[in-house]
């Protein structure tokens, strides 16, 4: 009899997130030396191979792995040898020389399969920067449409009020809380609703008064706000952030947003030069306060392993020189000498300029009491025009890691319930 792993599915999977994982059925496997070699129905002359060595590792009985949470409690022995490899139209099962068995099923397999004869029929393809599952948007997207949006009563008394935030809030990098009472408290409930907050040097959560200075940061100055991500100086900078002007007797003050995933799009698909060096160049950040000194390197667009752009990084005021790790990241991409490197690289910084501060790509909006905002710190830059008069606005962060879980708990719950 075969059994069912649902505890590890749910734990280790996601791989690839190609639709082929619900229906695909492995039409036949077959045996070598050292592996297995899967043949994909649906994927026509496709094949993965699987080691004995991982299939053994990988092995989600309760006898190799905690049921509850999918932790490991095999420690793999080196050597992982088949008697018998059967297979019917959902699992395979491996009968080990040692007495174990174990199943897998053919969905799970594909979903975790790392050797193929031709990967790029179920990996997403590298020639784009983004995932498929969010929108990106420019300055003039949100005039013919509403904001992403969810009611502060059903966002805070409803998972599913959560949820919807949160699925709008990976769609578009930004969502806000409509009705929101215009405290500190209500505010700070709000983003507590997400998951514990994020402390940072300037604490967990903040109210500031425009044009008092006593933090000593000029994003607390009345004057124009340059857009930037904030606390770009940290290793990893918070996730989620909540902006809630709660008190607003003043004029001017415009809030700018901007998609930052939108902006490397755009630079991929125009200047593909460009954009090498804009994320394969990591440049040093910093900002000093009287009592600390935070120093880290960061990329202007951090892609991850398949190339997609997980990180919009974005400071012109706490970016320092260009050194000779940034130098070297350079020649790297270029293969060239350094007064062409430092040349092409001023261009590139020039052409990303003239897309932030030009009219194609921020979205202006006042914010208002009663409207909280959330937005996405690793994605989105956002800056605000000069104002005249008083405004209050406090807010408070998660990391991301914290909103991304509760998503996915959310997400599997609702699953779970539907099924
Ligand atoms: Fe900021
Ligand atoms: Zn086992």
């Amino acid at each position: 009899m075969f059994m069912v792993r649902t505890a590890r599915l749910v734990t280790r999977s996601n791989r690839i997130s190609g639709s082929y994982t619900n229906f695909i059925r492995a039409i036949s496997v077959a045996k070598d030396t050292n592996s297995l070699l899967v043949n994909w129905d649906q994927l026509k002359g496709v094949w993965s191979r699987f080691h004995y060595q991982w299939l053994r590792d990988n092995c989600a009985c309760p006898k190799c792995c905690y049921p509850d949470t999918g932790q490991r409690i095999l420690r793999m022995q080196e050597d992982a040898r088949p008697n018998s490899v059967i297979t019917d139209n959902e699992r395979v099962e491996i009968s080990w020389k040692d007495g174990h068995n174990s199943q897998y099923k053919h969905s799970w397999l594909l979903e975790n399969s790392y050797y193929h004869n031709n990967i790029a029929n179920i990996k997403p393809s590298d020639t784009t920067t983004q995932r498929s599952d969010i929108v990106l948007w420019d300055a003039g997207y949100f005039k013919s449409r509403q904001p992403p949006s969810v009611e502060y009563e059903e966002y805070m008394n409803s998972d599913e009020g959560l949820l919807k935030m949160l699925r709008q809030f990976r769609r578009y990098g930004l969502c806000f809380i409509h009705n929101t009472p215009a405290s500190e408290e209500a505010t700070f409930d709000v983003v507590r609703r997400v998951g514990p907050l994020r402390r940072t040097y300037y604490g967990d959560v903040w109210s500031m008064v425009a044009g008092n200075m006593s933090v000593g940061d000029i994003a607390y100055w009345s004057g124009l706000v340059d857009l930037h991500t904030d606390n770009i100086f940290l290793t990893e900078a918070p996730g989620l952030l909540a902006f809630h002007c709660i008190e607003c007797e003043f004029t001017g003050g415009e809030s700018l947003f901007i998609d930052g995933f939108c902006v490397a799009d755009h630079i991929h698909q125009t200047q593909p030069d460009h954009f090498q060096l804009l994320s394969k160049v990591s440049l040093p950040f910093q900002m000093q306060f009287k009592d600390a000194l935070y120093q880290t390197r960061k990329r202007f667009f951090q892609p991850n392993h398949e190339g997609q752009i997980i990180e919009t990084n974005y400071n012109y005021i706490d970016r320092q020189p260009i050194d000779n790790r940034a130098m070297s990241d350079m020649q790297a991409v270029l293969d060239c000498d350094p007064d062409k490197a430092i040349s092409t690289f001023y261009k590139a910084m020039d052409y990303l300029h003239s897309l932030l501060y030009g009219s194609q790509f921020a979205y202006e909006i006042k914010l208002l009491p009663g409207a909280c905002l959330l937005f996405d710190n690793h994605r989105l830059l956002h800056g605000r025009k000069p104002l005249t008069g008083h405004r209050k606005l406090c807010g408070s962060s998660v990391n991301r890691e914290e909103w991304e879980s509760k998503l996915k708990t959310l997400e599997r719950q609702a699953q779970n319930n539907s099924g």
